[in-house]
């Protein structure tokens, strides 16, 4: 099969294309590089042995989307193309609203008029809002979104359920992702926030690699076990491969529209997050307590268990890992 993934050189996207070589799929990718850089295409050959066919330039480009279908006997799609920093989606909402919900619509549109309808659409957990509960299961409510980048995906949702209940011969699955942090244990691809890190992973690694001086927890008085936010963090390349099972599931099935979580189960608080990666990593981590950052939640974190069962998928690798990877990636790449 011939999949095309849109911001296939981006963190997520990347480690996926990885995967994807790895189990024989041949890979077309669609890059803006806006959020990433071209070289990853190299690392990706590096890792895999295996090229991606690459295509510079914007999903909203209804013409270079046109001929990349044309060209390229297209299979199915996963589409990661799109921002995701939420504070930044509440200061810029209309390039948030174009790049992750006008985008989206081109594609469909593209596709449609190519009769290519198997799609893997990277959502995401902020499509919760503030949990009533936790664990989070796909079918609890979802709405209440704090931010424009949440509030995008929940519109897109929302769109793919409208086409799959106009024509029920769509393939659509929707993986709503936790908190990925990480990297490729090969240290040659991974998170490179362009600027100062709005996550805490890259940041954590920063501050630990002497590139930022203090992590700020924003705010201790959460009502969870230490006071710090807890969420649900997965490994970058757990997650990857969960969208070679989903993809699977497209090719079984012929038709259908599936939601998935895409977490571990497993909460973790910032000093949690801190204190794993101090360890072993053998470094410390200097931080200080701050104010809470708005638009925050207190906890999040999933209940993995729909993926399990119908995609016989589970994350694997553990908070250490994560944070082993993360660091590794940060030192193998670090600007001297
Ligand atoms: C995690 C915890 C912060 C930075 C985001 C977005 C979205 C999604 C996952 C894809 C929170 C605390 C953070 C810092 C801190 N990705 N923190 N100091 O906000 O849970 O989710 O990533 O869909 O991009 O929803 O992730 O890493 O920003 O925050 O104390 O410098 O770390 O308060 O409790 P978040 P995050």
């Amino acid at each position: 099969m011939k999949i095309l993934v849109t911001g296939g050189l981006g963190y997520i996207g990347s480690h996926t294309c990885v995967e994807l070589l790895q189990e024989g799929y041949e890979v077309v990718v669609l890059d803006n590089l806006s959020n990433s850089k071209e070289e990853v295409k190299e690392k990706i050959k590096e890792i895999t042995g295996k090229e991606v066919k690459f295509y510079l330039g914007d999903m909203m480009d209804e013409q270079l989307l046109n001929n990349i279908f044309t060209t390229e006997k297209i299979d199915a799609v996963i589409d990661f193309a799109a921002y995701k920093a939420v504070g930044e989606s509440v200061q810029k909402p209309i390039e948030y609203y174009m790049n992750n919900v006008s985008t989206v619509l081109v594609l469909l549109k593209v596709m449609t008029k190519h009769h290519v309808k198997k799609l893997v659409f990277s959502s995401s957990a902020t499509v919760y809002g503030d949990p009533e509960k936790v664990p989070i299961k796909e079918t609890d409510k979802t709405g209440g979104t704090t931010n424009p980048y949440g509030t995008s995906k929940l519109f897109v949702e929302q769109i793919l359920k409208d086409l799959y209940k106009s024509d029920n011969t769509w393939d659509i699955a929707i993986l709503r992702y936790f908190n990925p942090i990480g990297a490729h244990p090969s240290g040659l691809i991974g998170e490179e926030p362009n600027g100062i890190p709005a996550n805490l992973m890259p940041y954590i690694a920063k501050v630990a690699s002497k590139e930022l001086e203090c992590l700020s927890i924003f705010g201790n008085d959460y009502p969870t076990k230490d006071g710090t936010g807890v969420r649900d963090y997965i490994h970058v390349v757990d997650l990857a491969k969960g969208h070679i099972k989903a993809l699977e599931k497209l090719e079984k099935e012929s038709q259908g529209l599936y939601i998935y979580n895409l977490g571990t189960g497993i909460g973790y608080s910032v000093l949690d997050i801190v204190n794993a990666f101090e360890k072993v990593n053998h470094v410390k981590v200097n931080y200080k307590i701050t104010n809470r950052r708005s638009g925050d939640i207190a906890e999040c974190f999933a209940d993995p268990t729909k993926a399990k069962d119908e995609l016989g998928w589970e994350a694997s690798l553990g908070i250490e890992d994560m944070c082993k990877d993360a660091y590794n990636f940060i030192l193998k790449n670090k600007k001297d």
